[in-house]
C-alpha cells in the first residue's frame, strides 16, 4: 500500500472525531497562529488533513488559507464541513510541493514527524523556504522524545525542540531561527496520552 492509500484509509476506517490525532480545540495551535497570523495574513497548514484549526481560523477572519495534504479523503471531509468557505485544499506530498504564492506561516501538527529519512527532511524543509515569505513563522508539531515511537502505525522520529532545531539547522543551515517552544501533552479519544512538542521559528531572512 503506498503512502496516499494508507492515509485514505485512514480517513475511510474511522469517523473523523475519532482519530487517535483528533482535536476538537486545537488550543496550542490556535494560540501560536492567532500569535503570529498577521491580519489578513495567509497561512498553510501542512498535512492538515481534516483538522478542526481552519474552522476556528476562519472564525476569527483570515486572509487566504490553505490546507495541503496527501489524502483525499481527509480533504473531502474538510470540504464537506466548510462548504464553499475560501479555503484552498491542495493533494499533494508536502515534500514535493510547488506552492504558487508566499505564506506569512505555515502550521505542520504531526507532519514532519513521519518524515524518519533525512533526504525526505530536507525536501520538507526546500518546500517549507518555497512557501513561507521572508521573515515569515513556522510552527512544527512533533512527537515529544517521550512520545509514541508509532503514529497510525507508522514509524515516527521523536523531538525536544533543541533536537529539531539541531535537525533543521543541519539540514537547512541559516533557514529558521528558533523563537517559541512548548510542550503539549495530547489525550487521543480513546484517553491515551500523546506527549508533544511544539516548536515555533522563524524565517531568517528577516533577521539581519
Ligand atoms: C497525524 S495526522 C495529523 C493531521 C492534522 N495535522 C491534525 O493535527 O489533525 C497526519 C496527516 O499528515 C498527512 N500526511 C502524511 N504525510 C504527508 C506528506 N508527506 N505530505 C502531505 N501530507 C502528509 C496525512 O494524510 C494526515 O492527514
Amino acid at each position: 500500500m503506498d503512502l496516499i492509500q494508507h492515509w485514505d484509509k485512514a480517513y475511510t476506517a474511522r469517523a473523523e472525531d475519532a482519530l487517535t490525532w483528533f482535536e476538537e480545540t486545537p488550543a496550542q495551535s490556535l494560540r501560536f497562529v492567532r500569535q503570529h497570523l498577521p491580519k489578513g495574513g495567509a497561512l498553510v497548514d501542512v498535512g492538515g488533513g481534516a483538522s478542526r484549526l481552519i474552522d476556528h481560523v476562519l472564525a476569527n477572519g483570515a486572509g487566504a488559507l490553505t490546507v495541503l495534504d496527501l489524502s483525499a479523503q481527509a480533504l473531502q471531509i474538510m470540504r464537506d464541513r466548510l462548504g464553499d468557505a475560501p479555503v484552498t485544499l491542495v493533494q499533494a506530498n508536502v515534500c514535493d510541493w510547488a506552492p504558487d504564492r508566499a505564506y506569512d506561516l505555515w502550521h505542520d501538527r504531526a507532519v514532519f514527524h513521519f518524515l524518519t529519512d533525512p533526504a525526505d527532511q530536507a525536501r520538507y524543509l526546500a518546500t517549507l523556504a518555497r512557501a513561507l515569505r521572508p521573515g515569515g513563522v513556522a510552527i512544527i508539531a512533533t512527537f515529544d522524545l517521550t512520545g509514541p515511537e508509532m503514529c497510525s502505525n507508522l514509524p515516527v522520529q521523536r523531538y525536544s525542540p533543541e533536537t529539531l532545531a539541531a535537525r533543521v539547522a543541519k539540514l537547512a543551515p541559516g533557514l529558521l531561527t528558533p523563537l517559541d517552544a512548548e510542550r503539549h501533552t495530547h489525550r487521543t479519544p480513546k484517553g491515551n496520552m500523546q506527549d508533544f512538542q511544539f516548536s515555533v521559528f522563524r524565517e531568517s531572512a528577516d533577521m539581519g
